[in-house]
């Protein structure tokens, strides 16, 4: 599946560990440039949230940028409509277009019943899982409609996104949410030759998945060894998601081969997750 041309933005994808990266990493080897986008915070405010720096930002734009086309690394707030605005102007400036975009930044950490759970924390993760997926649709889709020859959206949902999980209503939500955002701009935007299409990854042990890990076996009273093999137990491939199990998918979602696909919420599960 080639890509050779074409033009990605990524967001949320400035961490070593992250879906993000690996996402990047696949679509640079089918030959797209990437912009690679991150919240590129100052070091001392990432520790407790589980969000990337701009030095981390920079260093995996470094990386890739050894696997072919070029990649740039952009600081970008998905919640900021105008650093949405600003950031896709500046990928357009330095690359003439823009044919793809992977809405992948999430925070996934805010554990708590929903009988304790404050309004506050309901906000911050709609706000980044949900609005910010809303933005940077709005204004690539605008991007794309003005070059007049389509283009992909790819919104990284989750098993979240077909079934509930204690202690993470809002994320749960937003996930749900985000198959609906999937479904409208896919009825939208289909007569531009654009496809909306949704992955939903089952659990992967990234940054945002350890952080899980850790919660869920504190909460069970078991170490993190006994409650990952508990899940893996459950999932028909016998073994947990790989950062490029949803890359993979995506470079699918990308390509020629798919583009009669869109609306779709596609589960990369391993069988765990089957509607
Ligand atoms: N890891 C899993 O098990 C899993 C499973 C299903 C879906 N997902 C989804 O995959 C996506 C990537 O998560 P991950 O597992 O790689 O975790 P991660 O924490 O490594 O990546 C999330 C990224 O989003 C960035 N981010 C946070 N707030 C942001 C903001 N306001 N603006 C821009 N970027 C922001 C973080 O800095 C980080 O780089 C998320 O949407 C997550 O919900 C993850």
């Amino acid at each position: 599946m080639t890509l050779r041309g074409k033009v990605a933005l990524v967001t949320g994808a400035g961490r070593h560990q992250g879906l993000g990266k690996a996402i990047c990493a696949r679509l640079a080897m089918a030959g797209c440039r990437i912009a690679l986008t991150d919240l590129a915070v100052p070091q001392a405010l990432m520790e407790a949230k589980n969000i990337g720096t701009r030095a981390e930002m920079d260093e995996v734009a470094e990386e890739l940028s050894a696997i072919g086309p070029e990649v740039i690394a952009l600081p970008m707030d998905v919640r900021d409509e105008a650093q949405i605005e600003a950031t896709i102007a500046a990928v357009v400036a330095k690359f003439g277009r823009l044919d793809i975009l992977i809405n992948n930044a999430g925070i996934g950490y805010l554990f708590s019943p929903i009988t304790d759970t404050p309004a506050e924390f309901w906000r911050a993760v709609m706000d980044v899982n949900l609005m910010g997926p809303f933005l940077c649709t709005k204004h690539a889709a605008r991007q794309m409609n003005r070059q007049g020859s389509g283009g992909r959206i790819i919104n990284i949902a989750s098993q979240a996104a077909k079934s509930g999980h204690p202690h993470l209503a809002a994320y749960i939500a937003s996930k749900h949410g985000l198959v609906g955002l999937t479904r409208t701009a896919a009825l939208e935007l289909g007569s531009q030759g654009i496809t909306v299409n949704a992955v939903c990854p089952n659990h992967v042990t990234t940054g945002l998945g350890s952080v899980q890990n850790e919660y869920y076996a504190k909460l069970r009273g078991v170490s993190v060894e006994r409650y990952l093999a508990d899940m893996t137990a459950g999932i028909p491939m016998g073994r947990v998601g790989l950062p490029e199990d949803t890359a993979n998918a995506c470079v699918f979602l990308c390509s020629d081969q798919a583009a009669y696909i869109t609306g779709e919420a596609m589960n990369v599960s391993g069988g765990a997750e089957m509607h």
